[in-house]
């Protein structure tokens, strides 16, 4: 079967984790090691497709072909997606933070004698996926992710339903990380009268999978 062709077409992905800065030194993070987004940018290219990949913080090479845009916070991130729009395609393969510190220290936060303990306000980041699926120049096609340590299936039709989304494609993650710093993952598509059950299979062959389904719901 060959392999459909995503020429003319325009498709923004997000990869990778936020990061987002405390002090100078200091930030939190998440595990995501970029790969799946990065797979996924380097397949719709390689189908024709203009890609844009918005990366958070990892050291991948830039895949063939492909425009890419580096950013470090959800902020950042949000702003370089939206700017990335008009598209085709929206597929958010990111672990954007959810929640972001209130303030930044412009210094290094000091342990004080006598502290023994340090409480963090955070504030809630804007949501990229749903605000793209919200916008008013909305991609035909917009693809989420869902990573679930419990009620998958569940959980994955919420974030579908919620957030206005065409696809959702969820995984299950453990403590280990499983599906976050491998190579291989198991993913469940869901959608509109559609629910595929893609891998276990490394992330390259997952993404081309997911590429297919984007293609033929393209029409
Ligand atoms: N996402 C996003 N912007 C955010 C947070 C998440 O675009 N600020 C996107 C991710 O790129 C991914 C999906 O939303 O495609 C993942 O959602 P997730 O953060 O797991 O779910 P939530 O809706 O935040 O739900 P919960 O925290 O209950 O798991």
């Amino acid at each position: 079967m060959s392999t459909p062709s995503l020429a003319g077409r325009r498709i923004v992905v997000s990869a990778g984790p936020t990061f987002e800065d405390l002090d100078p030194v200091r930030f939190l993070g998440n595990r995501s090691s970029g790969k799946t987004g990065f797979a996924i940018a380097a397949a719709a290219a390689a189908r024709g497709a203009r890609t844009v990949l918005v990366a958070g913080p990892v050291s991948l090479a830039t895949p063939a072909g492909v425009e890419r845009v580096d950013v470090r916070s959800a902020a950042q991130m949000h702003a370089a997606v939206m700017a990335a729009l008009p598209a085709d395609v929206y597929i958010g393969a990111a672990a954007v933070a959810d929640f972001t510190p209130a303030r930044v220290s412009d210094h290094k936060i000091k342990k004080r004698p006598g502290e023994d303990g340090l409480v963090l306000q955070l504030v809630r980041t804007a949501d990229i996926l749903a605000d793209v699926a919200a916008s008013a120049r909305r991609p035909s096609l917009v693809v989420g992710f869902a990573a679930e340590t419990g009620d998958v299936e569940a959980n994955a039709r919420g974030k579908l339903e919620r957030k206005r989304l065409d696809l959702v494609c969820a995984n299950r993650v453990g403590l280990a990380g499983s599906g976050f710093e491998s190579d291989d993952n198991a993913l469940l598509v869901i959608g509109d009268g559609l629910r595929r059950e893609l891998g276990p299979a490394s992330k390259v062959e997952l993404a081309d999978a997911l590429l297919d389904l984007v293609a033929e719901r393209l029409g």
